[in-house]
């Protein structure tokens, strides 16, 4: 009865210009290795998960990447979006096919942008929360020891006179603004909600039936027609008018059955050029390098990438981010990198 939602229609723009709406990064091997971040997540997911089980939502401007890049995938399961709106519209229309095809389905609902080091571990603490929604009514998340108060991510107060493993969650607030992460860090019974949820079919779509009565109502009209030749025309048709919100707070903010493991693995979120740094091994001096042959004096900190075997000579750097793409090149302080976004649409209005 196990399933699994991968999430890869976004499209990482702090990422640019090696992730581009064309081609985002969940699509690129980000971390060298050979693999793109889908194909990681992928084969992560394969260790619980029958195959056939996993389902990969992305934009349908995406669907013949997903395919290339998972030669083990069929067009079934890839459920396609003909626009973005964000994660709750794709988590719950992914949910009612899902439920449709198995009414007992217990499932794990995972972006692809993730990294993670232990995989057995990450494979035990899922473990234990599916056996966990198999007897519960629970919206589960897994939570991350914080470490400093980023504003980018969603906070969990779990019960501190809990002494299980699987803690109820007092209150879920994605995204809080810097004085108030500063607080629940200082407070000591917060953890940053990995993006990562396990749950029944049947809590999900409740949870949707209550706290997005339009949303559901939109979605829930097709029900007749999911997993059938009718429904790419009502997808079509409907999915625009779904509201842009993610799940966080479309669900999670607002249900009273959330519970928290805390995660045992080691996790990043790569969500920019600095946490990708953080995760690559650096030369002798300091710099994370992706693809170049590098040449480097005085220079330490730099996350420096190119095409293969690209040489690459820096003096008298520090912590830049140095991307080299056919049609770009970036040259940044790595202090900056959160306004590369920002610098993207500087890009796209002027040229
Ligand atoms: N299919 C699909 N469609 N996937 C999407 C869409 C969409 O419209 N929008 C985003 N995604 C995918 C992204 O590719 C990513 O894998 C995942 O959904 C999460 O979206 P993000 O945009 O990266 O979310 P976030 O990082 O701001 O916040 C979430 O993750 C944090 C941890 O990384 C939240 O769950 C936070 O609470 C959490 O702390
Ligand atoms: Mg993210």
């Amino acid at each position: 009865n196990y399933y699994a939602i991968l999430m890869a229609g976004g499209v990482g723009s702090r990422f640019w210009p090696v992730s581009t709406e064309a081609f985002p990064k969940q699509f690129h091997d980000m971390l060298g290795t050979g693999d793109t971040l889908l194909q990681k997540t992928f084969q992560r997911l394969s260790r619980l998960i029958p195959k056939e089980h996993i389902f990969i939502l992305t934009n349908e401007r995406y669907n013949d990447l997903v395919l290339e890049q998972l030669p083990e995938v069929t067009q079934r399961q890839v459920v396609l979006e003909p626009a973005m709106r964000n994660t709750a519209p794709c988590i719950l229309y992914a949910s009612l096919k899902i439920q449709k095809e198995n009414p007992d389905a217990i499932m794990i609902v995972a972006p692809s942008d993730h990294w993670i080091e232990d995989e057995a571990i990450f494979t035990k603490n899922v473990e234990q929360a599916f056996e966990f929604c198999s007897k519960n009514n629970a919206l589960m998340t897994l939570g991350i020891q914080p470490t400093f108060p980023n504003t980018g991510y969603g906070y969990i107060e779990y019960d501190k006179a809990s002494a299980e493993d699987i803690k109820p969650v007092t209150q879920f607030r994605e995204k809080p603004d810097y004085e108030t992460a500063k607080q629940f860090i200082e407070q000591g019974n917060f953890l940053w909600n990995a993006g990562i949820f396990m749950w029944s079919v049947k809590s999900v779509i409740e949870a949707f039936q209550n706290s997005q009565p339009t949303l559901y109502a939109l979605f829930e009209n097709g029900k007749t027609v999911y997993n059938t030749e009718l429904e790419a025309d009502f997808i079509k048709e409907n999915y625009p008018n779904a509201e842009n919100v993610s799940v966080d707070y479309a669900i999670m903010e607002s249900s009273k059955n959330v519970y928290v493991i805390a995660a045992e693995f080691d996790w990043n979120d790569l969500g920019t050029w600095g946490s990708l740094y953080d995760k690559l091994d650096k030369d002798s001096v300091g710099n994370a390098v992706v693809n170049a042959k590098t040449l480097t004096e005085d220079a330490s900190g730099n996350m420096i990438r190119t095409k293969k075997d690209k040489i690459v000579v820096v003096d008298g750097l520090q912590d830049y981010i140095i991307v080299d793409k056919e049609d770009v090149l970036l040259i940044y302080p790595k202090t900056k990198e959160q306004d590369i976004k920002k610098v993207l649409q500087k890009v796209k209005d002027k040229f």
